[in-house]
């Protein structure tokens, strides 16, 4: 299977570029660093390899742990938990992002094997802030709940793909649509479309999970939402979508899910944009272990680190 070429990076062109893959020629964005003859990486930002080989950015700038007090946990229902967190103010910004995600692990733990990678709900920036829902299931997540501190790593931004189809939304008309506890990571979608002027409507699966926290914060920002079920209201999403001029669709739920949902938007008209939560496998977050690597037109991609629209991975997923 070969590695594919082009991919974009969500760190390329940052504060966390050139990282490790870089400096050991595995740089999954530029061919030129991979030792291959020519450029093909298509890129209009900060040159990769300018930076590596020429400008010499040694060492490699890694993300740092930091302790963090927890200053409210609550279970909002049955297992799921909201942690309200002080963070430095220098990780807020970037935890706004969309798709941006942190790594969590208990105070007293060193290893690196403990840290759970969590999206990030919300960010009250003007605090420094942070909030996350946990369902406590296993050894990593289940201490996080009773803790007074935690060890946080950040800022992760490979959270959703389809980056770049929420930020060129401009003055649009744009559909979020919620199933499950996927929803936590859609606030940040929504208040960067209500910021760049589009319209956004919600639409919210009843057959799945609701969190009342979720759609309290929606309609605090002004947006309105319905309700629906893919079983006998599915007409309310596909004649809404149809009738007014919709040009980017969020589908925040799991693969089946969203599966489903590019189906019926596709069935209305493949020009409108997509993008979906990247539900994989994260172990550590660098493009290093592989435990997130997945087979995309007979290409392997590490999709902690590679950013694609979410139309092109669910089409090609096999
Ligand atoms: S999570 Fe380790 S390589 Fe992606």
């Amino acid at each position: 299977m070969e590695r594919a070429n082009n991919q974009f990076c969500a760190d390329a062109g940052g504060k966390y570029c050139p990282c490790h893959l870089a400096h050991s020629g595995d740089c999954i964005k530029c061919s030129l660093i991979r030792g291959e003859k020519t450029c093909e990486c298509k890129w209009q930002g900060v040159c990769i390899y300018n930076e590596l080989n020429h400008n010499k950015v040694v060492p490699v700038q890694e993300r740092k742990e930091v302790l963090c007090k927890v200053i409210e946990t609550r279970e909002m229902e049955t297992n799921i938990y909201l942690l309200k967190i002080k963070i430095p103010s220098y990780l807020s910004r970037d935890l706004c992002e969309p798709g941006a995600y942190v790594f969590m692990k208990e105070q007293s733990r060193e290893s690196g094997y403990f840290n759970a990678p969590i999206s990030v709900m919300d960010v009250d920036e003007e605090n420094n802030i942070l909030e996350v829902v946990v369902v406590p299931r296993g050894i990593k997540t289940k201490p996080l709940v009773s803790c007074e501190e935690v060890i946080i790593k950040a800022p992760y931004f490979n959270g959703i793909f389809g980056l770049k189809e929420i930020k060129s939304n401009l003055n649009n008309k744009c559909v979020v649509i919620l199933d499950g506890l996927s929803q936590v990571n859609s606030l940040k979608v929504i208040k960067r479309l209500i910021r760049n002027d589009n319209e956004v409507q919600v639409f919210i699966n009843e057959d799945g999970k609701r969190l009342e926290i979720i759609e309290e914060k929606i309609k605090d920002l002004g947006v309105n939402i319905q309700l629906f079920n893919l079983h006998d209201k599915e007409e309310i999403l596909i004649n809404y979508i149809r009738n007014n001029n919709i040009s980017f669709v969020y589908s925040c739920g799991l693969i089946y899910f969203n599966k489903h949902i590019l189906q019926l938007v596709d069935n209305i008209d493949e020009n409108i944009k997509f993008a979906i939560p990247n539900n994989n496998l994260i172990c550590c977050g660098e493009g290093i272990c592989g435990a997130c690597t997945i087979r995309l037109n007979n290409c392997r991609i590490k999709t902690c680190k590679a950013q694609m629209n979410g139309r092109e991975f669910l089409s090609n997923l096999k």
